[in-house]
């Protein structure tokens, strides 16, 4: 391509270089350097005029940014798998492409689930809390008593691809009983897993543990309220690395407070960042850690590549390696 006949793309954060070296040999690439996400006003400035926008998930992609940016707009590649910061029934409207970055970020952020779980149930994070604050005197035999995994009973919410890699590690190393909820049943997965396919209540009051890996949509958006904590059992501990809309913020607070759950780990809050003052933060038997379930080198890297491929694939109308349009 013609350097004056470049396509423009604008990246809302700076992600790794290979995604960037990517982009960059077939197009004119313009990046916000800032630490902090740009302002709308900014987001919608700098990719006016653009072709292609490599966005984030903290970036609201909805009509009057496609307004903004202009008809000549083609392709929208959010880094991330999730995307419901953008309106993909309008792009697709509107003829815009969208793209996520699937399979990539499954272990990783299996991992950050399963990390969470046996740091809320062995205390992890409390405990180091009261080593650093100088509380640690001697050896208690009282003393941070947790809760045991193995034989325990894993409540999933959500079976796809990050659900099942955390019913892997449940089942298969912690030999946990799998529960799931999903849109629908999963045949090859319960084999896999030896899981129960179960409605949304008898997972509630069966589970010792709740993890969930399903999609923030209208039906899942405050899926966990005061009826879902108060169903639990007492002794259960709740995990979410999806959306943090998935839970409400205020009821799992009272939750944790009043005794109906033991302890919850998040990896997402509503809103991000969680505000200082939250009362969340407050609880020692609540982890809240900063929205890193895809955080390691070899996957951003990996998400760096597909998020520049779906850009490159859009602009020069070949089918993307990951396209949500319906
Ligand atoms: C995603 O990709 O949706 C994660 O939440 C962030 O990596």
């Amino acid at each position: 391509m013609a350097e004056d006949s470049k396509r423009r793309v604008f990246v809302s954060r700076r992600i790794p270089e290979n995604g960037l070296e990517r982009l960059r040999t077939l197009c004119d690439v313009d990046i916000w350097e800032g630490d902090l996400p740009p302002d709308r006003e900014t987001l919608c400035t700098r990719a006016a005029g653009c072709h292609g926008v490599l966005s984030m998930l903290s970036d609201a992609i909805d009509p009057d940014f496609m307004d903004r940016v202009g008809p000549q707009l083609q392709v929208v590649s959010n880094y991330a798998v999730g995307f419901n910061n953008i309106d993909v029934e309008e792009a697709t409207r509107r003829g815009i492409r969208v793209g996520n970055t699937p399979g990539v970020l499954t272990d990783a952020t299996a991992d950050i689930a399963f990390a969470l779980l046996i740091n809320c149930a062995r205390r992890i994070s409390e405990s180091e809390r009261s080593v650093h604050d100088g509380k640690w005197k001697t050896w208690e035999p009282l003393g941070f008593i947790g809760l045991d995994l193995v034989g325990k009973t894993i409540g999933i919410v959500g079976l796809g691809r990050i659900g099942q890699a955390m019913a892997r590690r449940c089942h298969g190393g912690w030999g946990m009983d799998v529960l799931y909820t999903s849109r629908s049943s999963k045949p090859e997965a319960e084999g896999e897993f030896d899981a129960d396919y179960v409605s949304m209540d008898e997972l509630l009051t069966r589970s010792d543990f709740i993890s969930v890996h399903c999609d923030l949509n209208n039906s899942t958006s405050g899926l966990f309220d005061a009826s879902a904590f108060q169903k639990m059992k007492s002794t259960a501990v709740f995990i979410n690395t999806a959306r943090g809309s998935i839970h409400n913020q205020n009821d799992l607070a009272a939750a944790l407070t009043n005794g109906e759950i033991a302890a919850a780990g998040l990896d997402v809050t509503d809103p991000e960042p969680i505000p200082a003052d939250d009362p969340l933060l407050d609880l020692q038997n609540c982890v809240v850690i900063p929205h890193i379930g895809s955080a390691t080198v070899d996957t951003r890297a990996a998400m760096a590549d597909i998020a520049a491929e779906n850009v490159l694939r859009a602009l020069a109308d070949e089918p993307m390696p990951h396209c949500v349009n319906p």
